[in-house]
């Protein structure tokens, strides 16, 4: 309003002067229109009287002639009438001729231009007409008209034109008004959208105006701009930090204020076992828990998840709720519960069942049943309303993890509009022709937008969810800011690659590399010089451990010499083994070990030692340490943090990894022999490469990789989000003002 003002009063100002400036040049034009009517009337009075005039001069009637004129000088505009005969003579005229006016100067007002007389009441018109009689002069007639009513009328017409301004610039003020704070508004819904990273062409009410020629250009520039700074500070920022669990902890209170983190999960890190009288607590075999865990220590907060161990309703509080980690307690572990229906519709039949197959390309075909769906639907809420009952404040910040959540930001988005939702999606993304297969798919897609920032661990995957939403649903998708608009709602679908953090925890490393060589050698009865392989998996088809255990005898029938002198150590953890692929997958490859086993038993040790149990993080550790190589053959990978996890182990820089290219992983360690794990020649001439690599080569390869581990942590990756997070709350917080600022 005030921005308005400022504009229009000075408009306002500028018209009236030019009506100020105008009124004159009124009064001169007006003025010459009336004296040329009367002169044209004067004509028209002397042509009028002549015959009369000249009847009574005839009939000598010169006493009558001045009554004469004085009746027709009743009119209102004529004033006076007088006649001549000659120069030198008196005039005959009515009453009111001023005395100004006499024969002896009639010649004064005969020219064509100056007739006016000015006089007590005003200025009086002159006209001098001759008379003629019978063809020759016959005197001057004087006709004299009042003007009053000139500067009278020309008073008026000055105020009209006055007026019909002052109300041309009200006029115009008000529309150019208008008209800026329409395109202002516009401006500001543009700036609000490059603000919040959303293009132009988000803004329904501004899309006519962003097709304007020549406004693209600057709205691209505009976000160009932003992306720059944006990338430039990211840089930068990226540059000066070293990302330790403190880092994460000062960007958690200076970015954002020291707000809660709610982590949301179906699987718990820490799970309460019982065994007869006693109560166990594991750790699971899982890469979220391995990453997030310490993201936890570092940020304290909330954890909420599936209560799934047959005591963890035994040791939670009132609230379901415990302190974690027990040994030093800094976060609290929420725990949802699920019915055993629940459990088998929504995590085995729908997540394991429908959508991990869906997402891996291992060739397992998905099974999706709509009894599932409404598991999955109904336990989704169930995880919405306690993660909702967890906020302390109306904006949390919220980190929903994996495909078993997928409807869970939209519910907590309508709940909670203000809240922050970083969502991590740890699988692969299939492309669009695949997803499709899913009969849910539209709900699964609008239930991930409901997030803040999306994150996937490589660009491939961003791509294929982009293309997907594209495919699938009416959203507007910006492909070069990779921002998704759906329902009003913005999703930021960024690269964030997981990892682990580092430095390893002490305890992990404290046993020296020899100590646990010669102690796994001696555990599985193997002799103290004896080659070592490891696999450390959960039993899941999606690993590749059938091939991996192909490659093994490949590698044997290839390179006999190593019959006897090499034993790969599998540790399988068991796994959803409630479904039927899994069961059957276990049976294959315990059946492939025993018969690989059978093969080259006679020769010594035998290659393949399988472990199917769970192994607590520092022992699986502990055979990274001890072997010389691990082997990573998922056929289809997130990411695969074992692979990581080998090379944080490995702190005398030995060891060889052997992995997958097919894992997100294998884009970030080029050092290690990366492989097609449906080749099992290739994988077998890696094994044998792996097993006589030079101390010094493994030492350049492994310093690299750890290089890279090192810097690019888990606290990096989480610490990315958040940053990432805290720029967008940044970003809506300037967009509500300068949304105020334009009304
Ligand atoms: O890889 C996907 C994933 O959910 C991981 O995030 C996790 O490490 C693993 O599967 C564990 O699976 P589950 O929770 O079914 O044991």
């Amino acid at each position: 309003m005030r921005l308005s003002l400022r504009f229009i009063l000075p408009l306002f100002l500028v018209l009236a002067g030019i009506a100020y400036a105008v009124a004159p040049l009124v009064d001169r034009l007006t003025l010459g229109w009336f004296v040329r009517d009367l002169a044209l009337r004067s004509s028209l009075i002397a042509n009028t009287l002549q015959e009369p005039l000249q009847e009574q001069l005839a009939a000598g009637k010169k006493a009558k002639i001045g009554e004469f004129f004085n009746r027709i000088t009743q009119d209102e505009r004529l004033f006076a009438v007088g006649y001549c005969a000659a120069p030198t003579g008196t005039v005959l005229a009515s009453r009111s001729l001023p005395a100004e006016i006499r024969c002896s100067n009639l010649n004064r007002w005969e020219g064509p231009d100056d007739h006016l007389l000015p006089s007590a009441k005003g200025p009086l018109h002159v006209a001098v007409k001759p008379m003629v009689s019978e063809a020759a002069p016959a005197g001057q007639l004087v006709v004299v008209h009042d003007m009053s009513f000139v500067t009278r009328r020309s008073e008026e017409t000055k105020r009209y034109v006055f007026y019909v301004f002052m109300a041309l610039a009200a006029v115009v003020s008000l529309l150019t008004v208008i008209i800026a704070q329409l395109s202002w508004h516009g401006w500001i819904s543009g700036m609000r959208s490059l603000l919040r990273g959303e293009g132009l062409l988000r803004q329904p009410e501004f899309a006519a105006q962003s097709t304007l020629p020549g406004f693209k250009p600057i709205a691209r520039d505009l976000q160009r701009l932003v992306r720059e700074l944006e990338a430039e500070t990211r840089a930068r920022d990226e540059s000066q930090v070293t990302w330790t669990p403190e880092a994460l902890r000062t960007i958690l209170h200076s970015e954002l204020s020291g707000e809660d983190v709610i982590v949301v999960s179906n699987r718990e890190p820490y799970i309460h076992q019982r065994r007869g009288e006693r109560i166990e607590l594991t750790r699971p075999a899982s890469g979220l828990v391995t990453a997030l865990e310490p993201i936890m220590r570092a940020c304290s907060g909330t954890w909420i998840a599936h209560g799934s161990g047959s005591a963890d309703r035994e040791v939670v509080d009132k609230t379901d709720r415990i302190k974690v980690p027990p040994e030093k307690p800094a976060y609290q572990l929420r725990r949802v519960w699920l019915t055993a229906e629940e459990e088998a519709g929504y995590y085995y039949g729908f997540a394991n069942e429908g959508l991990w197959p869906l997402c891996h390309i291992a060739h397992v075909r998905p099974t999706f049943r709509s009894s599932d769906w409404a598991h999955y639907v109904a336990v989704n809420r169930k995880f919405a309303k306690a993660m909702v009952s967890e906020a302390k404040t109306k904006a949390p910040i919220v980190l929903v993890q994996d495909y078993h959540l997928a409807l869970l930001p939209k519910m907590i988005h309508e709940e909670l509009p203000d809240a922050t939702i970083i969502t991590f999606w740890h699988i692969p993304w299939p492309n669009p022709e695949s997803f499709a297969i899913c009969p849910w798919r539209e709900e699964v897609l609008a239930g991930l937008l409901g997030s803040s920032i999306l994150g996937f661990h490589t660009q491939s995957h961003c791509n294929n969810f982009v293309d997907t939403v594209d495919r699938f649903l009416e959203a507007r998708v910006d492909r070069e800011s990779f921002n998704v608009s759906f329902g009003a709602k913005l999703t930021a679908v960024r690269r964030y690659p997981i990892s682990i953090a580092w430095p390893p925890e002490a305890e992990m490393v404290q046993k020296t590399v020899p100590d646990c060589r010669s102690s796994i050698r001696q555990m599985n009865d193997l002799p103290p010089e004896h080659k070592l392989g490891v696999g450390v998996d959960r039993l899941d088809y999606t690993k590749g451990i059938m091939e991996r255990l192909r490659a093994i005898e490949r590698l044997l029938e290839l390179n006999p010499d190593w019959v006897g002198r090499f034993s790969f150590v599998q540790i399988a953890a068991p796994t959803r083994s409630g479904i039927d692929e899994y069961q059957h997958h276990e049976a294959q490859v315990r059946a492939m070990a025993t018969r690989i086993n059978a093969r080259f038993a006679r020769q010594g040790p035998p290659p393949i030692v399988l472990k199917v149990e769970h192994h607590e993080p520092q022992a699986v550790y502990e055979y990274f340490r001890a072997a010389d190589l691990c082997f990573v053959s998922s056929l289809h990978d997130g990411m695969n943090l074992v692979a990581k996890e080998f090379v944080a182990a490995r702190d005398d820089e030995r060891g060889v990894l052997i992995l997958s290219e097919f894992t997100g992983a294998a884009r970030e360690l080029p050092e290690a022999l990366i492989v097609n794990p449906y080749d099992a020649d290739q994988c077998a001439a890696a094994l044998h490469l792996a097993l006589s690599m030079p101390a010094a080569e493994q030492r350049d390869r492994m310093r690299l990789m750890r290089g890279l581990v090192a810097e690019f942590n888990v606290f990096r990756w989480a610490g990315r989000m958040l940053l990432d997070a805290a720029a967008m709350r940044r970003r809506s917080r300037l967009t509500d003002k300068t949304g105020r600022g334009a009304t």
